[in-house]
């Protein structure tokens, strides 16, 4: 079957995998922003949020390690303090505007500790809205939490049956559909059950995939690396993670994907950046995808908290908002060193 928009979704794949650049993540619903001002000493409001995102895409040299940013429902519809709309802003410094489209992860029913993503209901006609605002990517995020039995075959089925209608529904829009399953860092658990975990909740993913008949070269897999749990007694070293992370994507992804991205996942923000580059590394020459980064804490971490101890600040928070955007380039090229 040919797909009506397959030439569309394939030049937004290529925009946003370009070599040397990856994605930023900036659609923290309002809770978890405000969650993070919070942190930072900052009061969470419309405004103080439009002014933060305004300083980061508005970030010069940017441009030249970030592809596309992914926006919040609240984001997409504001606009920089001149009055230019984010996602017009975004396109003029040549980069894709996205937009994060599910609602929340909630509890599951009958089965205690785990969560389903919702967002489904009047998707298709909000797909076209935000298409008419500009995005031309979105994202999806299922969290998979490992514990004891955890997670169950019910939650990663029903989680990826959402996860392939969401999909569906944005291709059908010509949006390339970001699908996140995020394999939770927290617990105790070694790298051994990190990478069952992930090895099994892919395969589900992918089996319901093509299931709903999704064009796999318009999709972007955004993925947890496999890792030890943080509260693990002997966590792995990176180079471990490196080849943990790129032999588990071996197994499991079809080469036909359009490209993987990582989120960072509460691991540090030096942390992110040298795993990726050891995933490159041990890449090189084996993989069919290209693989780049999808961080939003580990990019925006050490600015927020320039900017949060003194709005002033500005212009030094978005220097080292620049700074992690060009290590993580230099990482996602293998070329990173400290
Ligand atoms: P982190 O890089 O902070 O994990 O965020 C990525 C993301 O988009 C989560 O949905």
């Amino acid at each position: 079957m040919t797909h009506k928009h397959a030439k569309a979704l394939n030049e937004t794949v290529q925009a946003l995998m370009a070599p040397g650049k990856g994605i930023l993540a900036l659609d923290e619903s309002n809770a978890t922003c405000t969650k993070r001002f919070e942190a930072a000493g900052v009061q969470s409001t419309p405004e103080t949020r439009r002014r933060y995102r305004e300083l980061l895409m508005t970030a010069l040299g940017s441009e030249n390690h970030i592809s596309g940013a992914i926006l919040y429902d609240e984001t997409i519809r504001q606009a920089t303090s001149d009055g230019v709309p984010f996602p017009t802003l975004l396109q003029t410094r040549g980069q894709v505007p996205g937009i994060k489209v599910d609602t929340g992860a909630k509890d599951l029913a009958n089965a205690p500790g785990e969560k389903v993503t919702e967002g489904l209901d009047g998707l298709r006609e909000r797909l076209a809205e935000y298409h008419e605002l500009g995005a031309r990517f979105a994202k999806w995020r299922a969290v998979i939490a490992i514990g004891d039995g955890l997670p169950s075959q019910l939650c990663c089925e029903a989680n990826a049956h959402a996860m392939a209608r969401y999909a569906a529904l944005c291709q059908e829009a010509g949006i390339v559909p970001i699908i996140e399953p995020e394999v939770l860092i927290d617990g105790c658990h070694d790298i051994d059950r990190c990478e069952a975990v992930t090895d099994r909740n892919l395969h589900i993913v992918f089996q319901e995939l093509q299931a709903h008949r999704v064009l796999l070269e318009g999709v972007i897999l955004k993925t947890s690396m496999v890792i030890s749990g943080l509260r693990a007694s002997k966590r792995a070293g990176i180079q471990e993670v490196a080849e943990r992370t790129v032999a588990t994507l071996l197994r499991c992804v079809p080469a036909e994907l359009g490209g993987v991205v990582f989120l960072s996942g509460g691991q540090g923000n030096v942390e992110s950046t040298q795993h990726l580059n050891a995933i490159q590394q041990v890449a090189i020459g084996r993989t069919p995808w290209p693989m780049t980064f999808s961080y939003a804490r580990a990019l925006q971490q050490p600015a927020l908290e320039i900017w949060g101890s003194n709005q002033q600040r500005a212009a030094e928070a978005q220097q080292a908002f620049v700074f992690r955007a060009q290590m993580n380039a230099l990482a996602a090229c293998g070329k990173y060193s400290e």
